[in-house]
């Protein structure tokens, strides 16, 4: 019944079509010009009362099995919508396998999760609310609970004219997340000229583009290809990422490229937060990886003095946006 209930939300979902967002909500009007437009599902518009519903929902409880935990409780506004711990417990204190990756820009990726598997953030939405390990509930259920709280029925009416439903739920996350907008770091303001980078922010800048070629795989508007990779962390991978969703071995532990914008913020690192520093991260590059039959052939070893590599962390720390964090916790 559970499964068909989902299909039936999965099915609906994915008729959804997509179409190009107008700079015109407010919400986005000041985005760089090198910023992509963001793609928003037709039917799904950002308003401001969806925002408000989805935000509402992002910081309830309520949406778990035993009332213990929220979108936030692993995605902090603080820290960048991560977390600072490897594995974050859901209900009852169950432990996943993946780190809780920074929702900074999710609405501009194509697809959601380590290993790519989803499309839209609508369909993202039910997966952490029925996971065992974090909400351990199911959307039907938040439903009926939430259904009787007069303050959720007004904003569903007034976000999307009928009563607090899965299909409500999912959107209003989604247009929530859609806003979760970075887009003035130092390095940004540095573009428009608008802030100076420091010496060692320049030199670490050089090394990202030009003498380490990071840009291989970390690059654009967002740090990233949008692609999945093997960067060689481990020789064996416990978890095989990729592979997961399309069963090819040529995507054994592939995962996605992730963005490194407020990348000091949300330490620890990689898909399993193994990597606790960005010093660590940054010696692993050195390294050239462990061999692995998919890694990337981008990946060779080199050597930094200490210097390079302090330049390098002081340029990732200015991918911070200290405006985005501002933002979304006053
Ligand atoms: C118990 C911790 C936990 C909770 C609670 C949680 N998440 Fe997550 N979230 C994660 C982890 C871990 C991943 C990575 C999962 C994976 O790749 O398989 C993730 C991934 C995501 C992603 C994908 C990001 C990307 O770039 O691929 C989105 C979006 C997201 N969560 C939104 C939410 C929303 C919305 C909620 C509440 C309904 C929520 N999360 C609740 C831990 C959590
Ligand atoms: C071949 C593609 C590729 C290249 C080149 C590359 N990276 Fe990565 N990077 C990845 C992938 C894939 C991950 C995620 C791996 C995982 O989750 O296990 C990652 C993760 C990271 C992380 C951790 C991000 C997080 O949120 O956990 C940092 C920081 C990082 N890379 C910095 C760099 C720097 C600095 C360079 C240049 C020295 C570099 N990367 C070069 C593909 C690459």
């Amino acid at each position: 019944m559970r499964i068909l209930i989902i299909l039936v939300v999965l099915l609906s979902l994915s008729s959804l079509t997509i179409i190009k967002l107008k700079n015109s909500n407010g919400v986005f009007k000041r985005l760089p010009t090198y910023f992509p437009k963001m793609d928003i599902p037709e039917g799904n518009k950002i308003t401001k009362s969806r925002v408000a519903l989805g935000k509402k929902l992002f910081f309830d409880k309520r949406l778990s099995i035993d009332g213990t935990i929220a979108c936030n409780t692993c995605h902090h506004p603080a820290m960048a919508f991560a977390d600072n711990q490897a594995i974050t417990p859901g209900v009852q204190g169950r432990l996943g396998t993946r780190n809780a990756p920074t929702l900074t820009n999710v609405g501009f990726n194509s697809t959601y999760l380590f290993d790519g598997f989803l499309e839209t953030l609508e369909k993202q939405a039910i997966v952490p609310i029925e996971e065992h390990a974090e909400m351990a509930f199911n959307i039907v259920e938040i439903t009926k609970r939430l259904k009787s709280v007069p303050e959720y029925q007004k904003l569903a009416q007034k976000a999307y004219k009928r009563d607090l439903d899965p299909y409500v739920i999912t959107r209003a996350l989604g247009t929530f997340q859609r806003t979760l907008v970075s887009y003035q770091s130092k390095y940004d303001l540095s573009l428009k000229n608008k802030e100076k980078l420091s010496e060692s922010e320049r030199k670490g800048k050089d090394l990202f583009f030009n003498t380490l070629h990071c840009t291989q795989c970390h690059n654009g508007f967002n740090f990233t290809d949008f692609s999945t990779k093997n960067n060689g962390l481990y020789p064996v991978y416990p978890d095989s990422g990729r592979m997961r969703v399309t069963k090819l071995e040529t995507d054994r532990d592939l995962f996605k490229v992730p963005t490194l914008r407020n990348i000091g913020l949300t330490a620890p690192y990689m898909h399993d937060g193994s990597v606790k520093t960005l010093d660590e991260v940054i010696r692993h590059y050195e390294s050239g990886g462990f061999p692995n039959k998919n890694k990337s052939p981008h990946l060779k070893p080199f050597v930094l003095s200490d210097e390079d590599r302090k330049n390098l962390i002081s340029f990732l720390n200015a991918l911070t946006d200290q405006k985005f964090i501002y933002r979304h916790t006053h």
